[in-house]
């Protein structure tokens, strides 16, 4: 059967122009960052995990390499893996090929060209895996597609620290649809970046090429092309920041200057130094993670952390009654 993509259409075409300028409007202004991933931006943010500052990639990868086998020997046969995020990378055919007869695997991801790519990635590797790609915005209601053959559970896989990138209560919105999805026999493996020092973290978001920079600074040449906006690239900058209290980097564009942009027909004014909030990647401690997991009904049943304590992959199941 071939691998049809269900589209949910959970992205309606205006709901780009509508956060723009919502955002634009705020005060702090904020831009969301689910639109970072354009293909420019995709593409970006490999070279970003191929940085040598940005550890999370390399470790979170290490850590797949030596504990896949356990890992997979934890979630048992007939396993039909969920994936949230653009996958298909080197994790997840690590995870699928250890997997005993999996079910199947489906990825849900908002970038229809992101999904694509990745779907022919598992299929070149592991050709007999049933794959039912879901275009959707993982944060919303999707519908889980059907299998040929009946799963015995649902794994939920949601690596790079992803999670991070919600702020607290969004993230608990998102283990407890999680908890939903994966039902009473499910699980799910989350990589979660560990607290750290400060120049460790500013530095894997500030890194020395400027690939970073140029990542968010994407953000601006997108809605220029597809909003009508005239941001001038060079006149904002790139900026990350750790706030400890929050334990977490909070990555900002920055006007350069005063100036006036427009987008969409609208004006917007930004004074000199005026920050615009893009991104936060929370970072963890294993007590707060678990406390966080048990208010959405879940329990830390194993982790996996480099010596360093660096990061961490986290297996999660639901708390029994
Ligand atoms: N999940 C990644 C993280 O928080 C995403 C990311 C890496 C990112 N570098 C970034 C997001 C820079 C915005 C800006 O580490």
């Amino acid at each position: 059967m071939p691998n049809r993509c269900v589209c949910n259409a959970a992205v309606p075409d205006d709901e780009f122009a509508r956060d723009v300028a919502s955002g634009l409007a705020r005060a702090p202004k904020r831009l969301p960052s689910k639109y970072f991933y354009d293909a420019e931006g995709s593409r970006l943010f490999e070279r970003i995990c191929e940085q040598p500052e940005y550890y999370l990639t390399r470790v979170e990868l290490a850590l797949m390499q030596t504990h896949v086998a356990d890992i997979a020997a934890q979630l048992g046969p007939g396993v039909r893996l969920v994936e949230y995020g653009s996958g298909a990378g080197i994790k997840t055919r690590l995870l699928l090929g250890q997997l005993k007869a999996p079910a199947g695997y489906v990825p849900v991801e908002i970038s229809a060209l992101a999904l694509q790519a990745s779907v022919a990635a598992i299929a070149a590797e592991l050709p007999q895996l049933p794959v039912r790609p879901v275009c959707a915005d993982f944060t919303r209601a999707h519908v889980l597609p059907d299998l040929p053959v009946i799963s015995a559970r649902t794994v939920i896989y949601f690596p790079g620290s992803t999670l991070g990138n919600f702020d607290s209560d969004a993230a608990l919105r998102l283990l407890r649809q999680m908890r939903a999805e994966m039902g009473a026999a499910g699980a799910a493996v989350i990589g979660i970046d560990l607290e750290k020092d400060r120049a460790t973290l500013e530095a894997a978001y500030n890194d020395a090429a400027g690939v970073t920079a140029a990542f968010t600074l994407n953000l601006l040449t997108r809605i220029n092309r597809e909003l009508d906006g005239n941001f001038d690239c060079a006149g904002f900058a790139h900026r990350a920041h750790y706030n400890a209290i929050a334990a977490r980097i909070e990555t900002a564009i920055v006007s350069r200057r005063d100036q006036a942009v427009c987008v969409a027909g609208r004006r917007y004014h930004f004074a000199a130094g005026e920050a615009m909030a893009v991104e936060i990647s929370s970072k963890y401690r294993l007590d707060g993670f678990e406390r966080l997991a048990a208010r959405a009904g879940l329990v830390v049943s194993r982790h996996w952390a480099d010596a360093a304590r660096s990061f961490a992959i986290v297996l999660l199941q639901p708390v029994r009654a």
